[in-house]
């Protein structure tokens, strides 16, 4: 049986002879939250727009449950397009509507009955935690708030897909964690399948199971987020997005370091580890049966698509043969990133 929900077979989509999006191909998977990186310009909205059929690719296919969105004739589009849902980066709530009439909006316009709706909209304000709010303007209600409207009004229909374009760029950080909680319960619970655009590593890194890369529209990775994140060589325009969440070696200890070992010289290292291998006690571990100090200057462990995932800066007082073996078991990639002198 075939699990995906999303064929996209060699889209390419251009705009005045400008190639936004070049040869792309990809599948998602019931249940998948797929996130979609890439830099300014890297081809993210319009990608978007086509899989949610506000737009048509000039060549390939993109079939969603089975139906070819790029030859479906208008009315039949016009339904596919109601069982996929949308979040916007700037909610579009409608400023002459409570929260509870923008939720109705999307119940209306599919003929629900107003009894029905009443029940609807009291469910999905209980889903997004705003039961108080129904009566509330939009104008009256925080970022988060807002998003939590937009959100409930995406999944009034109940979609097969939620599209998410930049959904938590518009928040501050603490609101941002409650939008991505919120997000992934919903897919948790009720089974749905998201594709979430965003230009920042960390959302992706926080919800998304499988990750597609885009860079001057051609797709540079695609795969699931712990493989490609935890791959040992990565492509520099994943470095480069990556780096803003990595882990660095502290200015201070950077100054001292040297390339080449000395004797009596702490080793700094770069140790990622994925896996069960994330749980272990791997430093204390080393200083129980080797003796070691073994200090982490930055970093620690951190959750990849809710499996744990290791990433730290450690200094060591010794880097033994014994020592090298040991680390290796848990980090074949492991990188020496250089040498501390004793200070004298
Ligand atoms: N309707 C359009 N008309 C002309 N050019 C367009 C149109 N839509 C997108 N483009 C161009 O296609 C390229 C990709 O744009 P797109 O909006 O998909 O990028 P993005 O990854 O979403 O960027 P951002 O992170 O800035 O939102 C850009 O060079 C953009 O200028
Ligand atoms: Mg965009």
């Amino acid at each position: 049986m075939d699990v995906s929900l999303v064929q996209v077979s060699n889209i390419s989509r251009s705009f005045g002879g400008h190639l936004a999006l070049d040869d792309i191909s990809f599948t998602v998977a019931r249940g998948e939250i797929l996130g979609v990186i890439g830099r300014s310009g890297a081809g993210k909205s319009s990608l978007l727009r086509c899989l949610g059929a506000l737009d048509r690719p000039d060549a390939g296919h993109i079939v969603i449950e089975g139906h070819n969105l790029t030859t479906l004739p208008q009315g039949q589009l016009v339904s596919l397009r109601r069982r996929i849902g949308f979040v916007f980066q700037h909610f579009n709530l409608l400023g002459s509507r409570t929260v509870a009439g923008n939720i109705s909006l999307p119940l209306e316009i599919a003929g629900m009955p107003r009894a029905q709706r009443r029940k609807r909209i009291a469910e999905l304000l209980s889903l997004v935690g705003l039961s108080d709010h129904a009566h509330k303007w939009p104008a009256q209600l925080s970022g988060g708030q807002k998003q939590r409207v937009g959100i409930a009004r995406a999944l009034a229909n109940a979609p097969v897909l939620l599209l998410c374009d930049e959904a938590t760029s518009a928040l501050d950080p603490e609101t941002t964690t409650s939008i991505l909680d919120l997000l992934a319960r919903i897919n948790r619970e009720l089974g749905l399948t998201i594709i979430m655009i965003t230009h920042e590593m960390d959302v992706i890194r926080r919800i998304a199971t499988h990750l597609v890369i885009l860079d001057h529209g051609h797709m540079i990775e695609n795969g699931p987020t712990l493989d490609i994140l935890g791959a040992d060589t990565q492509s520099p325009v994943t470095q480069a997005l990556l780096s803003e969440t990595q882990p660095r070696v502290p200015p201070a200890i950077r100054a001292k370091l040297v390339e080449t070992p000395v004797p009596g010289a702490h080793v700094v290292i770069r140790l990622r580890m994925g896996g069960t291998a994330a749980d272990q006690p791997v430093l204390s571990t080393l200083g129980q049966r080797f003796g070691v100090d073994a200090i982490v200057l930055a970093g620690g462990t951190n959750e990849i698509a809710g499996q744990p995932f290791a990433d730290m800066i450690v200094c060591l007082s010794d880097y033994s043969t014994e020592i090298q073996d040991f680390l290796h078991g848990f980090d074949p990639s492991l990188k020496v990133l250089g040498y501390v002198p004793a200070d004298h």
